[in-house]
């Protein structure tokens, strides 16, 4: 039979195809319980510990809701309040954990850490967002491209631009290698993803009949695509002092009405993991309207507010998707 039962969720290289159809297949499974009301609790009696060094909305309500939907108890342990990441080692927290805890999240800096935590705890542990990877946005953003699209995900193509190089870029990357589809990356060259990842994705592809294209090349890279992706140009830990570099780089790349008309596909849908920066409305979107005008943000008002934009789609799926991955690791 097939089982994922004690196995962590740190990054998607650690999962095949079939493994992470799996989960995609019991995420749509399990949204489709609760929205019928017959939903079965397979997690009650579980404990699960939720390390946030960095912010959330969306990963932590995802984790919350998920656990007790499924009857299991969680702890927010945020970004100060505990002993952890100052006075306490990783290693050591992962012992004193793993003694408490049937599973653990860690959102926060170094994949490294991440690992680490998994190494000592002797219990699941799920990334909810590293500097590297963030491999539980990638299922919920492949769940809802299966919810858009009427095609396998083999034929599917996205392209992911603007700072192609951060966590998402990653993970969408390695995340479409290894389900076989038509994925693109585009970006100034400084933006892109290590060659060290590039090359893992190029070598899974191999196997999976993935399309790679990382190119700096606006019009190539999203001509025909079903999906345009886009995030923040300064991630969660990178100083403030990256915006004006960013934006000097970047604001070629801002998806706008222009940039969506360009793909030629009359049914285009825009994607973003959210938070977005794409008007003043927040005390950070004012100040980089007020030093760097409305041109530096990722994407703008029109497109994020247009009817091809499928952004709280993604973010419900979140819930859904960590929920599969912990049914499917901690499930009786
Ligand atoms: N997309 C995402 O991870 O959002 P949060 O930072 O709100 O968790
Ligand atoms: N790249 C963003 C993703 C947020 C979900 C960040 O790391 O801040």
């Amino acid at each position: 039979a097939f089982n994922l039962k004690n196995r962590s969720f740190l990054t998607l290289r650690d999962y095949t195809p079939r493994e992470i159809g799996f989960l995609l297949k019991l995420a749509a499974d399990l949204k489709t319980a609760k929205y019928a009301g017959t939903e079965v609790a397979r997690l009650q009696g579980k404990d699960i510990a939720l390390i946030f060094e960095k912010d959330s909305t969306r990963t932590r309500v995802g984790f919350e809701v998920a656990a007790y939907d499924q009857g299991a108890r969680v702890t927010y342990l945020g970004p100060s309040g505990s002993h952890i990441g100052h006075k306490e080692s990783v290693k050591d927290t992962a012992r004193v954990l793993g003694r408490i805890y049937d599973a653990i999240e860690y959102r926060g800096f170094g994949q490294a850490i991440v690992e680490e935590l998994a190494k000592y705890s002797g219990v699941p542990v799920y990334n909810g967002l590293t500097d590297e990877f963030h491999p539980t946005q990638i299922l919920a953003d492949f769940l809802t491209m299966q919810e858009h699209v009427e095609k396998p995900l083999h034929q599917v193509s996205y392209v992911f631009i603007g700072d192609a190089g951060n966590n998402m870029g990653d993970s969408l990357l390695i995340g479409g290698a290894k389900m076989g589809m038509d994925v693109r990356l585009c970006a100034p060259e400084a933006c892109w993803p290590s060659h060290e990842i590039q090359e893992e994705a190029r070598a899974v592809a191999i196997d999976t009949g993935a399309r790679i294209m990382i190119t700096e090349d606006i019009d190539a890279a999203v001509k025909d695509v079903d999906f345009v992706y886009t995030d923040v140009w300064v991630s969660m830990g990178e100083p403030k002092e990256k915006w004006a570099e960013r934006i000097k780089l970047l604001t070629p790349y801002q998806v706008n009405a222009a940039l969506m008309a360009k793909t030629g596909n009359p049914r285009v849908r825009f994607m973003h993991c959210l938070p977005a920066f794409h008007n003043t409305q927040t005390s950070v979107g004012a100040d980089i309207e007020a030093e760097f005008g409305l041109d530096a943000m990722e994407v703008t008002e029109e497109v994020f507010e247009s009817p091809a934009s499928i952004v709280f789609d993604q973010a419900e799926n979140r819930m859904h998707t960590i929920k599969a991955v912990l049914v499917a690791t901690l499930g009786a």
